[in-house]
């Protein structure tokens, strides 16, 4: 496994890391031993880096990861997020006194005294635009309970605008074969600043996988059933926000790019580490081999320049008239 620097908080981690979303909930069911199966495998495969929110399960995933810690040595980070207990998303619900009960609720539920990292979880635009509230995330840090903070982003322009505040470390934003606009508008910006990276539903959701069909079904509680088009919460996030059939015949593209021996999720989470702005991929892997396969990505050679024109050849051709200009 290789590691990066997670920007400037003088700290490493593995270029994969493990997304935890679906421990906690809209994955379909996800059993307690399953979920430690998954967990102690990421370990195994020398993953460092953990994502997280104090929703995903109301808490459950936070909690397992807890429990994680106490029956692993392992040095890990672990990256929370706060902001999403809100009812509705508006930009007052980021109160101090909002934001100082969501973390307390963390720390607990991590077992901690100090969370790693903490991401406002893709607050409103207009957010981005309230310094008082990074302000409130400093006195966070000064009361050491959060060691870092950073954002979790649905838009590139978002993106833009939180890496102004000068003690924003982090920016997690979706990036994947299908959704290729922060290579164009925001990573040489996130390099210039130092600030890390975090590749979210680098498999789009399982699609670039290429195990999904036309007549895949899910299970009534997986949000791949009831949030194609964001219904139920962002548009942009199942699937990535790519259209599913037009997705599918894309991977048929990308799958005649993906050398003999390497699967598709390999090589599709590869390419995501080509760009070095990025500092880790965060794939959801729901089972102990998923994680394996997810991890040996960071053992593939780098890729050829016309490899990585095939791919932008994909992207350019079937999915950017589609999403490009909708972040
Ligand atoms: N707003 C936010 O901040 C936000 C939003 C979304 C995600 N995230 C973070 O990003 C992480 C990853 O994103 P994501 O979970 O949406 O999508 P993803 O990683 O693109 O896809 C995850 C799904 O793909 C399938 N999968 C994973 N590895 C696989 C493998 N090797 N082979 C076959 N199938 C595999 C699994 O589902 P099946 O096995 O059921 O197919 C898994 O649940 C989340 O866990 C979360 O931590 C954050």
């Amino acid at each position: 496994m290789e590691h990066h620097p997670l920007g400037r908080t003088g700290r490493d981690v593995s270029v994969i890391g493990l997304g935890t979303w679906q421990l906690g909930s809209d994955w379909g069911e996800v059993d307690e031993a399953d979920a430690h199966a998954v967990l102690d495998a990421s370990l195994d495969a020398g993953v460092t880096f953990y994502d997280t929110a104090d929703v995903y399960g109301d808490g459950r995933s936070e909690r397992l990861i807890a429990q994680l810690k106490k029956t692993r040595k392992e040095e890990i980070i672990v990256a929370t997020k706060a902001g999403r207990r809100l009812p509705k998303q508006t930009v007052e619900g980021y109160s101090r006194e909002n934001l100082n009960a969501w973390i307390d609720r963390s720390l607990k539920n991590l077992c901690t005294e100090t969370l790693d990292v903490v991401q406002l979880h893709c607050p409103p635009t207009e957010l981005y635009n309230r310094a008082e509230v990074f302000g409130m995330l400093d006195d966070l840090v000064k009361a050491g309970k959060v060691r870092y903070y950073g954002v979790s982003v649905e838009k590139v322009d978002e993106a833009i605008k939180a890496i102004e505040y000068p003690n924003v470390q982090t920016v997690q934003i979706i990036f994947n074969c299908f959704r290729q606009k922060p290579a164009d508008a925001f990573f040489a910006r996130a390099k210039q600043k130092n600030v890390g990276i975090l590749a979210r539903v680098p498999l789009a959701s399982g699609l670039l996988t290429g195990k999904l069909h036309v007549d895949s079904r899910f299970e009534s509680g997986d949000h791949r059933n009831f949030n194609r088009h964001g219904e139920h919460f962002d548009v942009g996030e199942t699937f990535s926000g790519v259209d599913y059939k037009t997705g599918l015949e894309a991977v048929e593209e990308l799958r005649k790019l993906v050398p003999a021996g390497t699967s598709l999720t390999e090589f599709a989470l590869r390419w995501i580490l080509m760009f070095d702005a990025v500092t880790c991929a965060i794939p959801g892997g729901k089972r102990p081999p998923q994680v394996a396969e997810n991890c040996k990505a960071s053992d593939l050679p780098p890729f050829l320049e016309d490899v990585m024109r095939k791919v932008k050849g994909v992207y350019d051709a079937r999915i950017k008239p589609l999403v490009h200009s909708r972040w």
